[in-house]
C-alpha cells in the first residue's frame, strides 16, 4: 500500500480524503486489484479480510466492474469475512453470507471453496471450537494480506464493540444496543435484530499485513476524529488501529469533517481566514467559553489558539462585530425575500415577487418535518408554492396500518352494498397476503400501491392544511425507489428526466431540497443527486429561467447544519411551532412506530421540535435574539 505522510501531529493514523464515497470506493477497489495482481504475478494467493454493511457496497460494485470489464480475476483470492450475526442462517436475507454472495462472490470467478465466513448456525457448545478453527484457517492460508474494515458510530470494527481489548480473538459477542439500532434498517424492526454475533477479534485484525478502514458520511465524523486523533482506547476499538504500522483510513469529506485540520484549521498550521473560516472559529470560541460573541476579548482569542486571527484583523471587537453581523443577516422571516425591502445582506432577493417556489420532499413528510414553518411562511406570504414528493414512501407503512385501511374499504363496500368484483378481488388478495406474510417478506404490488396511496392522502391533507391548491401538489413516484425493499435501484435516466420535465414546467425562482449527504446509500442522497443531475442538464441546455433560480438545502429528519454553515435561518413563533406540529401529526402512518426507524427512537415531530428549538437556543447563546425555534438552510451554488 502506498504510504501517506501524516498531515500534522494530531493525526495518528494516515488518512486519505475523497470528495465522494464513490471516489473513495474506486481508490480502495484499485488498491485491492493491485494487490491481487501483484500476488498473482508472484505466484502466491491473495488473502483478504472482508467487511459488510453499507460502507463497502460501492467498492464491491467497482471490483465486480473490474472483473467484468478489465478481466480482474479472483481465482487466486482467498477471503475471510469479519463477522456474522448469531444466530443467522446463511441464506437469510440479512446474513452476511447472502450479502457477500450477492455483492461480490456470485458476480466474480472466486472459487466457492476459497471464501470463508463465520457460521451463524453453529451450535452454541461448538462456537469456541469454530472460532479457533477460523483463526487457524486464516493462518493456514498464510495470514491476511489486507483487511478491509468499516466502522460503527460507536467505534466498533468488525463487531468488536467498545470494551474489546487488543488481544481479543475470533469469538461470540453481544451486540451493543446502538449497533442493533443502527442495523435495524436491514430488518423489519428492532426486535428482529439478533443480539449476538461472531466476530474476528482485534488481535486477528491487527495481525493483517495491511489494513484499510473506510467511512462515509457526517454521522461517522465524530468517531473518525476520535479514532485518528485521540489516545488509543478500548472504548473506541478503531483507535487501537493506531498500533498498526500499515493502516490507512479512506474517508469522504463529510466523514473527515471533525478532524482538527478542518474543524479548527488554525490549530494545525497556516490558515486562510475567509469569512467562513472566521465564522466557524468565532462561533466555536463563543460556544466553548459560553460567552456571547460581542463579549469576546483579545485574551479569549489569544488563549484559544486564535492569536493569528487577531494579528490579521486587528482586534477582538472588529472580529466580533463582523461575525455578529454575518449571523444577524442570516435571520429572516421572509424566506422568499422581503418584497418591500431591498437589502443586499438579506439571504434572498426581494425581486421577483411573488416567486415560483418548488419544494422537493424525498418522502411524503420531509417537507413538513424539515421545513414546515418555512413552507407555511412562503405560502402565507403569497408565493406560488409547489411541492414535489419524490418517492412514494410506501415501505414505511406498517402492515397493521394498511390492514386498518383495507378493513375500512371492506366495511365501506358492505355498508353501501357495493358489488364490484374487481375491487372485491383486490381486497381479498390483499387480506390473504397480509394474513400469511412472513417476516421481512416483500409486499405484493397491490399492498405497495395501497401503502403508497395512504401516504399520498396524508401528504395531500398536509398541503391542504398549509393552503396549497390541488394542482400545486406533484407525486413523482421516482422509479429508483420502487423495489419494495430497503435496497433501492440505482438512479436512472427516467428519474432524472421526470425531474427535468417538472422543473422546466414550473420554472421555479427558488428550489428547496433535502441536502443530506450523510447517508450515501439512503433515499435522501439519491433524491438530491437526481435534482442535481437535472439542474445541471437544464443549465447546460442554457434555459433562460435557470439563470434566476436559487437552490436552498434543508436537512432531513436526522441532522442539522453546523451553526456556522447556516446561510438562512427562518424563525418560528410559538404558534407556528404548534401549527407545524399539527401538520406533522397529519402523517398518521408515521406516528408512534414506523418500520426502519433507524437509531433514533423519538417520533418525527419530537426530533423536528428539538432540533428547531436547539438552533434558536444556539443563536441566543451567541448573543442574538432568542426565538422559539428556527429552521435552517444553506444555499447550493451549482
Ligand atoms: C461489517 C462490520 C461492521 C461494519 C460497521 C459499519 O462486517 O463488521 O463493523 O463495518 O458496523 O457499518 P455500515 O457500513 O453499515 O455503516
Amino acid at each position: 500500500m502506498s504510504k501517506i505522510d501524516l498531515t500534522d501531529s494530531l493525526e495518528k493514523i494516515p488518512v486519505k480524503i475523497f470528495s465522494s464515497p464513490q471516489e473513495g470506493s474506486v481508490f480502495v477497489a484499485n488498491e485491492i486489484a493491485s494487490l491481487i495482481r501483484a500476488k498473482e504475478a508472484a505466484g502466491k494467493p491473495c488473502v483478504i479480510g472482508l467487511a459488510t454493511g453499507s460502507t463497502p457496497k460501492t467498492m464491491y460494485a467497482e471490483l465486480v466492474r473490474m472483473h467484468r470489464e478489465e478481466g480482474l480475476s479472483f481465482k487466486n483470492v482467498i477471503t475471510f469475512n469479519l463477522d456474522q450475526y448469531y444466530p443467522m442462517h446463511k441464506d437469510a436475507l440479512q446474513s452476511y453470507h447472502y450479502f457477500m454472495r450477492k455483492n461480490l462472490f456470485e458476480q466474480t470467478d472466486i472459487n466457492p471453496d476459497n471464501y470463508h465466513l463465520p457460521d451463524g448456525m453453529v451450535p452454541k457448545d461448538q462456537i469456541k471450537e469454530h472460532c479457533l478453527a477460523y483463526e487457524k484457517q486464516i493462518e493456514a492460508a498464510g495470514g491476511l494480506d489486507l483487511q478491509i474494515l468499516g466502522i460503527g458510530v460507536n467505534g466498533h470494527i468488525g463487531f468488536n464493540e467498545p470494551g474489546s481489548g487488543i488481544y481479543t480473538k475470533t469469538r461470540l459477542i453481544n451486540l451493543d444496543n446502538s449497533t442493533r439500532l443502527a442495523n435495524a434498517y436491514e430488518f423489519g424492526n428492532m426486535s428482529q435484530v439478533p443480539r449476538m454475533a461472531i466476530t474476528m477479534g482485534i488481535s486477528t485484525i491487527l495481525k493483517s499485513k495491511s489494513i484499510i478502514l473506510m467511512a462515509w458520511g457526517q454521522n461517522k465524523a465524530p468517531v473518525i476524529q476520535k479514532a485518528i486523533e485521540e489516545d488509543d482506547t478500548e472504548d473506541v476499538p478503531a483507535s487501537l488501529l493506531q498500533n498498526h504500522d500499515d493502516c490507512l483510513f479512506v474517508v469522504d469529506e463529510s466523514a473527515a469533517g471533525e478532524l482538527t485540520r478542518f474543524k479548527s484549521p488554525w490549530l494545525t498550521g497556516e490558515c486562510t481566514w475567509t469569512d467562513t473560516v472566521m465564522k466557524h472559529a468565532v462561533v466555536n470560541l463563543s460556544l466553548k467559553l459560553q460567552k456571547p460573541i460581542l463579549s469576546l476579548t483579545n485574551n479569549d482569542y489569544n488563549d484559544n489558539g486564535l492569536s493569528d486571527l487577531l494579528v490579521e484583523k486587528g482586534d477582538a471587537y472588529a472580529i466580533n462585530l463582523q461575525v455578529f453581523y454575518l449571523l444577524r443577516d442570516s435571520i429572516t422571516g421572509w424566506p422568499g425575500g422581503k418584497p418591500t425591502e431591498q437589502r443586499s445582506s438579506h439571504p434572498e432577493r426581494h425581486d421577483p415577487f411573488p416567486k415560483n417556489v418548488l419544494l422537493f420532499s424525498p418522502h411524503p413528510d420531509d417537507d413538513i418535518i424539515s421545513m414546515g414553518g418555512t413552507f407555511m411562511r412562503l405560502q402565507d406570504q403569497g408565493h406560488h408554492v409547489h411541492v414535489a414528493y419524490q418517492t412514494s414512501g410506501n415501505i414505511a407503512v406498517t402492515d397493521e396500518f394498511v390492514t386498518r385501511f383495507i378493513d375500512f374499504a371492506v366495511g365501506f363496500e358492505n355498508m353501501f352494498d357495493i358489488d364490484d368484483t374487481k375491487s372485491k378481488n383486490i381486497l381479498d388478495e390483499a387480506i390473504e397476503f397480509l394474513q400469511h406474510k412472513k417476516t421481512s417478506e416483500k409486499d405484493t404490488d397491490t399492498i405497495r400501491a395501497i401503502k403508497g396511496l395512504i401516504r399520498r392522502c396524508e401528504a395531500r391533507a398536509t398541503c391542504k392544511y398549509v393552503g396549497l391548491v390541488e394542482d400545486h401538489v406533484h407525486f413523482m413516484n421516482l422509479p429508483f425507489y420502487e423495489t419494495g425493499t430497503i435496497e433501492k435501484n440505482p438512479l436512472s435516466r427516467a428519474d432524472i428526466q421526470q425531474t427535468i420535465d417538472l422543473l422546466n414546467t414550473l420554472q421555479p425562482h427558488q428550489v428547496y431540497c433535502a441536502g443530506d449527504f450523510a447517508d450515501p446509500h439512503g433515499t435522501h442522497k439519491v433524491c438530491f443527486d437526481v435534482i442535481l443531475a437535472a439542474l445541471k442538464e437544464i443549465k447546460a441546455s442554457n434555459a433562460e429561467w435557470i439563470k434566476d433560480c436559487w437552490v436552498w438545502l434543508y436537512k432531513g429528519a436526522w441532522q442539522e447544519w453546523d451553526i456556522a454553515e447556516i446561510e438562512m435561518a427562518v424563525p418560528l413563533s410559538p404558534d407556528q411551532v404548534i401549527r407545524k406540529r399539527n401538520g406533522i401529526f397529519i402523517h398518521q402512518s408515521q406516528k408512534d412506530t414506523v418500520p426502519f426507524q433507524g437509531s433514533d427512537d423519538r417520533e418525527f415531530w419530537q426530533r423536528a421540535e428539538e432540533r428547531n428549538s436547539n438552533t434558536a437556543k444556539i443563536y441566543a447563546r451567541l448573543g442574538l435574539t432568542q426565538y422559539a425555534a428556527m429552521e435552517a438552510f444553506v444555499r447550493w451554488k451549482f
